[in-house]
């Protein structure tokens, strides 16, 4: 039979362990299902690792204690360590993810899926009663999500605290980033897994004490969404970047100096380049990265010469015989570059796979 790991991260939830255990233990042994809990706490000061300590004679507890608030995911992957179940669920001390769900997981997972996301996102599932100011940063946060990283984009909750996993997951795969709050993300990027699931349940009210989650936390989380994003998307993020400061350099040049626009154009042209590649070596392709920054400098001109010279061309010949609109004219000459500069520059400058 499976045992299953519970890891529960906590910050000062001393008033909300005993109820959590009791719930968690009602609900596995009346289905006849074996687990561990292992809490993670963060040298809490309100004493929570005490009084999980002194649960742990009572029930199946191992105790993490950690030195300092070192964040959710850190403390996700210590709990990992030591979990010595087959199917790892992670959830929440608050109690807003009730215990009584882990049955359906579990069956879920018996039923052939590597992930499961308790979603609070699919028929029958709900936030609950939140601010609509909470309801629209959560959706917002789950739209960048599917907008950055294909992974999650089959998945209608992959920000949620609350799932369950198998150990072959995560087993063997390197290199998962412990900052941030979303380990979900994590796991749904770097994880080795066939299928995801999700099972729909009610986010409750916190029993007791308040959110550990602010604004550090929204910042940390686009940062995280941003280095987890693949390069090509990053790549064209960094060309929507090039072109505002492509046009806002122009404009500068044609309005306010009056410089005609056949060499105002090139002139804008290469600080975006310069700008775009700056931008390129220190984030997109920032792993692959091989040699002096000079020689890829001069190899990334040599290589989006071609895109260069098609945005100057397109762009001047735009302006002269089309239409007399120096921004737009320079506009279509961006686009005309810019899918022409990202087939080159990834398989010559950075050589990504
Ligand atoms: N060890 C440790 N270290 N635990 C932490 C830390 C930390 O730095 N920060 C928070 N926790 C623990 C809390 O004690 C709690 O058990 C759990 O992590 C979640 O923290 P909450 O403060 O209750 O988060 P929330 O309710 O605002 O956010 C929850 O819902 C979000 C979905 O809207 C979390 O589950 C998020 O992961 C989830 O995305
Ligand atoms: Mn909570």
């Amino acid at each position: 039979m499976w045992l299953i790991s519970i890891i529960v991260p906590t910050y000062n939830e001393r008033e909300n362990i005993e109820e959590l255990v009791k719930r968690i233990d009602a609900s596995l042994r009346k289905e006849g299902l074996k687990y561990e809990i292992i809490i993670v706490d963060d040298n809490s000061p309100d004493g929570t690792a005490d009084v999980a300590e002194s649960l742990s004679s009572k029930y199946p507890i191992k105790v993490v204690r950690r030195p300092g608030k070192l964040g959710l995911s850190s403390a996700v992957l210590d709990g990992f360590k030591v979990a010595e179940g087959d199917l790892v669920v992670v959830m929440d001390a608050d109690l807003q993810h009730p215990p009584e769900v882990i049955p359906k997981l579990v069956r879920t997972a018996a039923n052939g899926c590597d992930i499961v996301i308790a979603s609070r996102y699919v028929k029958g599932g709900s936030v609950g009663e939140w601010s609509v100011l909470r309801k629209l940063i959560s959706k917002g946060a789950t739209l960048i999500a599917r907008i950055l990283l294909p992974q999650s984009r089959n998945v209608k909750d992959p920000m949620s605290g609350f799932f369950l996993f198998k150990r072959e997951v995560l087993e063997g795969s390197e290199g998962l980033d412990p900052k941030g709050f979303k380990i979900l993300l994590e796991i749904l990027v770097k994880g080795r897994y066939r299928s995801v699931c999700e099972v729909p349940f009610k986010f409750g009210q916190r029993f007791k004490g308040q959110s550990k989650l602010g604004m550090k936390e929204v910042i940390n989380y686009v940062i995280h969404v941003l280095t987890l994003s693949p390069s090509y998307l990053k790549f064209a993020i960094v060309g929507g970047i090039g072109t505002i400061v492509n046009l806002a350099v122009l404009y500068v040049e044609r309005y306010l100096l009056g410089i005609p626009h056949v060499i105002a154009a090139p002139i804008a042209i290469e600080v975006s380049v310069l700008n775009n590649f700056t931008l390129n070596d220190l984030w997109t392709f920032k792993t692959a990265r091989k040699g002096s920054w000079v020689s890829r400098l001069v190899k990334f001109h040599g290589s989006s010469a071609a895109g260069i010279l098609t945005q100057v061309g397109v762009s001047i010949g735009t302006y002269e015989f089309i239409v007399h609109n120096s921004i737009l004219a320079q506009l279509l000459g961006i686009i005309a570059g810019f899918i022409l500069n990202y087939v080159i520059s990834k398989k010559y400058v950075w050589k990504a796979k």
